[in-house]
């Protein structure tokens, strides 16, 4: 058996740092090994007495405790651990962070780490929208730490209400689990003699022989996705609407221009282990497209052009009752509420999986090479930090190969 793996929390200053209590436990009760730092102002909410007691170990608060710095020096906090996760972390320590600060313990450790690193913020609603917090989020998240929450809700103050809240601690542990799995080293062949189908990029609806309505998708993260499974040794198709990009190595390719098309072709390449559905599919198809090109005519009103709704493929492929794939994963392309929305297309599609990211102009997702997602799954919803698209396909790929190893594993 493997040894269980370590966690260093941090719990910084504030009412939530009482659910870090609740934490340990359920840490504790999945096997992990939990060590805990906090900061002064955390010793103001609860007692480093209670969490000695939980994990009956001795609790690190003082950067310059001799007997520290003789016994276990903060290198070796910072580096002894599988990851580090800081629940709850105030506006302060993310501030502390995000500027590379090292003049306590925690600071000390965050900046001297290797590992992981996931934070679960809590603070008052102002404070987390306040300008100078969202920069310092965005700066860490570009660093590679990732975010949990905050949660919307209730504050501690009466009368507030808004993002703010530590999130729940079941929550809390999925992230940390989905953090530590995707940590560990992917095997290198870990899909082999799995078939992967990908849709990607966007479709072409006929108006008329020359003419057509399309998206701005430009296929880069579907294109990276079926590179990523191929690379773990996966058959990979690849099945993709009009885009520029070059076929990736080792993978089958099958073009197609129109959504209906592009469900024949996920039909006829079923069945398969996984199933991901990165293409922005036109939700709608000219009704009666024409045959020969639409004349101008000047004595006569625009046409209009009527239009007649296209099948759902994910949602089809994820309610079907033969060939299923064990693993359907779906995107939610959202403007506005990305998280509610993609709840939402969790429920309704019936994918197992939700990859939501916001496609608004001014992230430049949409055609760029970068990604902010959040994942939903069964198990809560995490959000990975800004990555490249490649990194986010590799991290996508890598959670499958793991989530069907572990499906055959508990079948046997
Ligand atoms: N999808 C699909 N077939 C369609 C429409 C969407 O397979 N006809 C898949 C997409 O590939 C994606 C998911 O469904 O994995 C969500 O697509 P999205 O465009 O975000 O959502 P829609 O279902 O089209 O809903 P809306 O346009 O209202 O946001």
């Amino acid at each position: 058996m493997s040894s269980p793996k370590r966690i260093l929390l941090i719990v910084s200053g504030g009412i939530a740092a009482y659910k870090a209590l609740e934490l340990v436990r359920r840490l504790q009760d999945r096997r992990y090994r939990v060590r805990v730092v906090m900061t002064k102002a955390a010793t103001e909410f609860v007692t480093p007495l209670s969490f000695s007691a939980l994990t009956n170990d001795r609790v690190f608060t003082d950067l310059f405790d001799l007997d520290d710095e003789r016994e276990i020096g903060h290198i070796r906090l910072a580096r002894d651990h599988d990851a580090i996760v800081i629940a709850p972390a105030t506006a302060d320590l993310i501030a502390k962070m995000a500027g590379g600060h090292a003049n306590d313990l925690a600071t000390a450790i965050l900046l001297a780490t290797d590992k992981p690193v996931l934070v679960a913020p809590a603070m008052n609603p102002h404070m987390w929208q306040h300008q100078a917090t969202r920069r310092n989020v965005e700066q860490l998240k570009r660093d590679g730490v990732r975010f949990i929450g905050p949660a919307e809700g209730e504050m501690a103050e009466k009368g507030e209400a808004g993002p703010g809240r530590l999130v729940e601690v079941p929550e809390l542990v999925a992230a940390i689990e989905s953090l530590l799995s995707t940590a560990s080293p992917i095997e290198p062949q870990s899909l082999a003699g799995r078939h992967v189908i990908v849709t990607s990029g966007p479709t072409h609806e006929q108006i008329d022989p020359v003419r057509y309505l399309a998206n701005r998708s430009s296929g880069k993260q579907g294109y990276e996705l079926a590179t990523a499974a191929a690379r773990l040794g996966a058959r990979v198709t690849l099945v993709s609407g009009p885009v520029t990009l070059a076929d990736p190595a080792g993978v089958t390719v099958v073009r197609v221009t129109e959504a209906a098309e592009m469900q024949r072709a996920v039909e006829a390449a079923l069945p398969a282990d996984i199933a991901i559905f990165a293409a922005a599919v036109a939700d709608w198809r000219i009704a009666s497209p024409s045959t020969a090109k639409i004349k101008k005519n000047a004595d006569a009103a625009p046409p209009t052009l009527v239009l007649a709704e296209n099948a759902d493929i994910l949602k089809e492929i994820a309610h079907r009752k033969t060939k299923r794939p064990a693993l359907v994963i779906g995107f939610a392309a959202e403007t506005n509420d990305v998280l509610e929305h993609a709840k939402r297309k969790l429920k309704t599609k019936g994918a197992d999986w939700i990859v939501a990211n916001d496609v608004s102009p001014q992230t430049g997702i949409m055609g760029g090479d970068r990604n902010t997602v959040h994942l939903l799954t069964g198990a809560g919803i995490e959000s990975w930090p800004d990555m490249s698209k490649a990194d986010v396909a590799r991290q996508l790929i890598a959670m499958a190969a793991k989530h069907l190893a572990a499906k055959r594993a508990a079948a046997e």
